[in-house]
């Protein structure tokens, strides 16, 4: 049999309307299994069929969403926390809402995730080897500090501490539930393309273009990550050719977090 493969498997991905969250709902599906997307407002025209909208900053919208995945699918085998924001901005700028609502979104909503969605997972995870699977999104803003990002920075490194603090617990507690994080680069998307239009405004109008030719540069692979190539990390630690993997981190990012 095929480990990579995810037949008859349910899976939730946070933030789906997004590039990244797209990218790794449609990898899901294709490799087999019954992915709900769900952001926090449904995507512009139609919905696909199994979508539910999910503010993952509140408990009670998590409640209603894991208790609408088991009503509809009985189980569920993968937990993506996608859903994420980067607001940029001096650190003398920037405000205590932009701040905390950075913090309530990246870190709150996962751990909200894993709270709500733990005792589902748990029940879930003997129908496959190495159990059910949370993949959190992190980034390379989990290491490595970056010019006006001050929230988002440290948003990433706690959902990188929270990740491994999850998988410890659970296996403290003999849960059968892994938890794993992926750190993408720098991704070709509209976040990216939003955070390189702000630091062009903060840091003296140097044009999108070049910041963009220079981050490419400065990558050892020299070139921009694709959503699907994030999806595709994503999936392997979602699939049971995993099944040992457990509080670790895959960076997909041509090399940065290593140069
Ligand atoms: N784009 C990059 O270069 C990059 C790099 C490293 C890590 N990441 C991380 O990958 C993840 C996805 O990023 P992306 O590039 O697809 O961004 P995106 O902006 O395209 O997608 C993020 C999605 O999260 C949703 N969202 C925001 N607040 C939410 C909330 N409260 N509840 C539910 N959904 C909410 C948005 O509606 C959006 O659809 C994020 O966690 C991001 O930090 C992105």
């Amino acid at each position: 049999m095929d480990a990579t493969r995810l037949d008859d498997t349910v899976a939730l991905v946070t933030g789906a309307n997004g590039d990244i969250g797209s990218a790794v709902a449609t990898l899901l599906e294709a490799r087999g299994a019954t992915v709900v997307r769900s952001d926090i407002r449904p995507p512009k025209g139609a919905a696909a069929d199994d979508f539910v909208t999910l503010d993952v900053t509140s408990e009670a919208s998590w409640a209603e969403a894991v208790a609408l995945v088991e009503q509809r699918h009985g189980a569920l085998d993968i937990l993506v926390n996608n859903a994420g924001i980067a607001p940029m901005a001096r650190l003398d700028a920037m405000s205590l809402e932009d701040w905390r609502r950075c913090q309530q979104v990246n870190v709150e909503g996962m751990f909200l995730g894993l709270k709500v969605a733990c005792d589902l997972l748990a029940r879930s995870g003997p129908r496959r080897p190495g159990g059910a699977s949370v993949v959190n999104l992190c980034s390379g803003a989990s290491d490595k500090p970056s010019a006006f990002s001050a929230a988002y920075c440290t948003s990433k490194a706690a959902a990188r501490m929270l990740t491994r603090v999850a998988a410890v617990e659970f296996a403290t507690l003999g849960k059968p539930i892994r938890v794993n994080s992926v750190h993408p680069g720098v991704v070709e998307s509209a976040m990216m393309d939003d955070i390189l239009a702000t630091f062009s405004r903060i840091a003296g109008g140097t044009p999108v273009e070049t910041l963009r030719q220079g981050v490419a540069a400065g990558n050892p692979m020299g070139r921009f990550v694709e959503p699907a190539e994030v999806a595709e990390a994503v999936a392997f630690l979602a699939s049971s050719a995993s099944r040992y993997v457990h509080g670790d981190a895959i960076h997909v990012d041509g090399g940065y977090a290593a140069s």
